[in-house]
């Protein structure tokens, strides 16, 4: 795991925006996975910016969703596949084809993890997938306890993440749908390259947990410490509480160019 420090949240998404444009100019068909929520949002007007400046193409990428609200009309604003639409897809050069989702309408909801877990494969599996962290330390809706092993399947949200995202539901947790299908932990992992962003001192204690605390279904987020490939990329204040931060930001000195993130 490779921990990088940045000054500041818009220098994290720089950052992890490099790690986009340099997959997207080298694969011929590449394939990312993306997560909504706050923190990968100044990551995605980075890509869009690179975009317009020609930097930066998603022509030839299929895209698959980290997660998605069960229960909620596909349509409906805050859907993950709107929220992905809306915050990038819809302002890059992306095929109309291009984001692959869950099914999630009830009648073919038993069936859907499966489906997916095969379209993951088919394409070839993910190149770059991009996490948040939540307070819990659940990534995509895998919340603690979560089997590391997990597969894609459908999930119950813990209350204090409903809490954290009823700001995308008029402030009432309530509103908040109560189920997900999320990529497992298991799944997750198959991603041949992790990318973790947090930022804010709200995520400093799962950040701290996911980098430096055991490996534990009780910090799902863990996982990614059993990864041959994964970049935790967090601001100062979401690494407040890293006892190792030193150490963090002398690795990052002494990286050669060639191991770029
Ligand atoms: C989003 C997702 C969640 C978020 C996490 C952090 O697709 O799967 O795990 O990444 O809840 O959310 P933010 O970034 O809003 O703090």
């Amino acid at each position: 795991m490779e921990v990088v420090i940045a000054p500041s949240a818009r220098e994290a998404a720089i950052i992890a925006a490099g790690a986009f444009e340099r997959l997207l100019a080298g694969a011929d068909r590449p394939v990312i996975g993306l997560a909504t929520g706050r923190s990968p949002l100044p990551t995605y007007r980075e890509l869009i910016e690179r975009c317009r400046d020609g930097r930066v193409s998603f022509a030839r990428t299929r895209v698959f969703l980290l997660d998605e609200y069960v229960g909620l009309d596909p349509e409906h604003s805050q859907s993950c596949r709107s929220v992905i639409r809306r915050e990038l897809l819809d302002q890059v050069d992306a095929p109309s084809g291009a984001l692959v989702v869950p099914e999630c309408a009830p009648a073919g909801l038993a069936t859907a993890p499966e489906a997916y877990e095969r379209r993951i494969a088919d394409a070839g599996g993910i190149d770059l997938q991009l996490l948040g962290i939540g307070r819990n330390g659940h990534i995509g809706f895998n919340e603690p306890p979560s089997s590391l092993g997990s597969r894609t399947r459908l999930t119950t949200l813990a209350a204090a993440t409903r809490e954290d995202n009823a700001g995308s539901f008029d402030d009432d947790p309530e509103m908040v749908p109560r189920q997900g299908i999320t990529q497992g932990v298991g799944t997750i992992l198959e991603a041949r390259h992790l990318l973790l962003i947090a930022t804010g001192d709200t995520k400093s204690a799962s950040v701290a947990g996911a980098v430096e605390g055991p490996v534990t279904a009780m910090v799902p987020a863990s996982a990614l410490q059993l990864h041959p490939r994964a970049t935790v990329i967090i601001d100062e204040a979401a690494g407040r509480e890293l006892q190792h931060a030193d150490y963090y930001r002398e690795a990052c000195r002494n990286r050669f160019v060639w191991q770029h993130i």
